[in-house]
């Protein structure tokens, strides 16, 4: 390290995913290693994302991080856990035209500025944990010159927020649980990639905006204490519809998709209320959708549209096809008109999807 005058920066986008089987339970905390297998959908980064920015400077004195403008606190065990991860893998950098070059060893004093945007709402239900964490560890790895594969690297982000690894991928992804003590194995691989069932439309109706009551780490933090449903769920439903969800996928299978995209979702909300004090994610908002969905659904003799919902009140609809996105979205605006009691905003959202890297 030459001089002491420079700053370099890397900036990465990372959309965000959505579960359509559920992580809902940890076996360990620390390391986060889920109770099951999930499979998510991975969003359009044009849409739903992170925009990450990592800066390293001699002149930086520690490690800070702002998120959405404000200064956060890094002491929190899951940032630190990235960094060190990212840290321990750095690799020597030489810049020859701007004089600069960071060795092994450079990287264990030197210090990182970090800013981070979410395009949407952060901490109520759209995975703003994932999409965040996918993107700190993609872009401090790029920063740091860290040559891991997505596979590890996606073992990383899990560290930070379970649901993050599987942001690592577009298109379909699966987060293996696991069986290492050490949460080696514990990883996400891709399904599909985003080409392979692109006229499926995906439809976010933000139900509000507001910051979730209960965050997804003590919800299931409690479940995981309390609920004999989860414990039923983990070991006996989740494995059989991992493999039948696999399967609708390779298949484009719409009917069997959304028989179980909107059964887990249900099913994991009912393990909310089988929680000891019970969490109230859905509102009623949320239960009018459900039930205009079901009723279309058998009003067409055949599922046109699936529905999920994280932990939050906001559903995420995914279309058979453009024709019936457009038919959804008007059915939506008709009963739930915009600037009305409901707040109810739409956003559309293709689910084709790439780690966008734009620095
Ligand atoms: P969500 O449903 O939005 O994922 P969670 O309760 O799981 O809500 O997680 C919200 C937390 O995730 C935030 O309080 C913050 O700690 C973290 N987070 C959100 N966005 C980012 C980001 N861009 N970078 C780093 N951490 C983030
Ligand atoms: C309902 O990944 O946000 O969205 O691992 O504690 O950070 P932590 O929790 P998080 O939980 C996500 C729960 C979910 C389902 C899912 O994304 O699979
Ligand atoms: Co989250």
């Amino acid at each position: 390290m030459a001089s002491q005058k420079w700053i370099l920066m890397t900036t990465a986008q990372t959309p965000t995913n959505i579960a359509v089987i559920k992580y809902w339970g940890k076996r360990d905390e620390a390391l986060i290693l889920a109770v099951n297998d999930s499979i998510s959908v991975t969003l359009d980064p044009q849409h739903l994302c992170t925009t990450t920015t990592v800066a390293v400077s001699p002149m930086f004195q520690s490690d800070r991080m702002w998120l959405n403008g404000k200064e956060i606190s890094l002491s929190g065990g899951r940032y630190q856990n990235c960094l060190r991860e990212i840290r321990s893998r750095a690799s020597e950098i030489e810049d020859e035209k701007k004089g600069i070059k960071i060795t092994k060893k450079d990287w264990e004093k030197l210090h990182v500025h970090i800013a981070s945007y979410n395009n949407f709402p952060t901490a109520a239900g759209l995975a703003s944990s994932a999409a965040g964490f996918a993107c700190l560890v993609f872009s401090l790895a790029k920063l740091m010159n860290v040559q891991e594969d997505q596979g590890k690297l996606s073992a990383i982000a899990r560290q930070g927020s379970g649901s993050a690894c599987r942001s690592l991928y577009g298109g379909f992804v699966k987060w293996v649980m696991g069986n290492e003590k050490n949460g080696g194995d514990s990883i996400a691989v891709q399904l599909q990639d985003e080409k392979h069932w692109d006229e499926l439309v995906i439809i976010i109706a933000v139900v509000s905006s507001r910051q979730k009551e209960t965050s997804s780490t003590s919800g299931m933090r409690d479940s995981v204490e309390t609920s004999l449903l989860l414990q039923h769920r983990a070991k006996e439903v989740v494995p059989k519809r991992i493999i039948e969800m696999e399967e609708a996928i390779k298949n484009r299978d719409f009917l069997s998709f959304a028989r179980l995209t909107c059964a887990d979702s249900n099913q994991f909300h009912a393990v909310c209320l089988d929680t000891s004090p019970p969490i109230f994610y859905m509102n009623d908002t949320s239960h009018r959708i459900i039930s205009c969905v079901e009723k279309w659904n058998r009003s067409e003799g055949t599922p046109q549209v699936a529905y999920t919902f994280d932990a939050g009140p906001n559903a995420v609809l995914i279309a058979r096809d453009r024709k019936v996105a457009a038919n959804l979205l008007q059915r939506l605006l008709y009963y739930f008109p915009p600037h009305s009691d409901t707040d109810l905003n739409s956003y559309v959202i293709g689910d084709k999807s790439i780690l966008g890297d734009v620095g």
